[in-house]
């Protein structure tokens, strides 16, 4: 039998016939029992691809005994354990670059989105108000100020990005690049009080777990708003929700949460908050780039070259 590769993720367009070619593909993804499944192929599981949301935990890791190589569709690798990886000298590769300006995109979207009502004004018309009064009014984004939270391959993207809606770019980060002219608060409160609005682009994972708290939030103040492509992790949900139905915040566009994917209620139920189902990256051609990156990566490992974009 070819070596296995356990299938967590589709592999998005392409999917995973360039790997069936090598690998023998465990499809977990359409396994009506993938616990049975690992258990079955468990001695022979060379390579792993997954994506956001599954867990490749430190118990799946130790129960592969002849694993060498976990691929994820994602820049974002807070939902594997490293320490476990790297105890094992597996590899981690990601998908950096090939999706930061679509994400960016996205950020904007949100941005926009939110800050001129576009959502609320959408269903202004569909459901016949406009015939009855003026929708309501937004906000702009020219000469306003935008803290981004994380300066990485995302997040400078969307400063370009604002840049050219004429906004003032400051950033907050675990340290100051001198790459940039943007101004650097080591402080994420006093950043939020200087700002309009504030986007989140950093990584998930411990060192980020609740950075956007309370305390945040009211320095963002009732005019705010906050934007976050980043992880739900980031952002300490239920102080969100208060801040918003508080007034203490105006809105709020959120590509990720929690527990996804599931979303509170209460951030359904408000008209000021704009909602996506985690689509960062998802653009037919972003989804191309980040499945042949993975592909490549794995077969990479397996013909004994450098990987393309390695994590550890
Ligand atoms: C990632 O790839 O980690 C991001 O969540 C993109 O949306």
């Amino acid at each position: 039998m070819k070596p296995v590769l356990l299938s967590f993720h589709g592999n998005g367009v392409l999917g995973v016939e360039q790997l069936e070619e090598r690998f023998h593909v465990v499809k977990l993804f359409q396994s009506k029992d993938p616990e049975g499944d690992i258990q079955k192929y468990k001695d022979d599981v060379v390579a792993i691809n997954c994506t956001v949301g599954q867990f490749i935990t430190r118990k799946i890791i130790e129960a592969l005994p002849n694993l060498e190589i976990i691929a994820t569709f994602s820049v974002g690798f807070d939902h594997i354990d490293l320490e476990a990886a790297k105890e094992r000298d597996i590899r981690v590769t990601n998908t950096p670059d090939v999706l930061s300006a679509e994400t960016a995109d996205t950020g904007m979207a949100l941005l926009l989105a939110t800050a001129k009502c576009i959502v609320e004004d959408d269903m202004y018309v569909r459901v016949g108000k406009w015939l009855n009064g003026d929708p309501p009014l937004g906000t702009s984004l020219t000469h306003k100020t935008v803290g981004i939270v994380g300066l990485g391959g995302i997040g400078a993207k969307v400063a370009k990005r604002c840049e050219a809606f004429e906004m003032s770019v400051v950033y907050y980060g675990p340290r100051e690049k001198k790459d940039y002219s943007y101004k650097y608060y080591a402080d994420i409160c006093e950043m939020a009080r200087d700002c309009d609005y504030m986007i989140l682009t950093c990584p998930g994972g411990d060192a980020t777990a609740n950075l956007v708290d309370i305390n945040v939030l009211e320095a963002l103040g009732p005019k705010g708003i906050l934007i976050n492509i980043a992880r739900g992790s980031v952002v300490d949900e239920p102080a969100l929700i208060g801040a918003l139905q508080a007034g203490k915040i105006a809105g709020a566009g959120l590509d990720v949460f929690a527990n996804e994917p599931h979303v509170p209620e209460e951030l359904i139920s408000m008209d000021n908050v704009v909602l996506l189902p985690h689509i960062g990256s998802a653009t037919k051609e972003t989804r191309t780039k980040m499945g042949q990156l993975v592909i490549d990566n794995i077969l990479a490992h397996f013909e004994g070259k450098a990987l393309l974009t390695p994590v550890v």
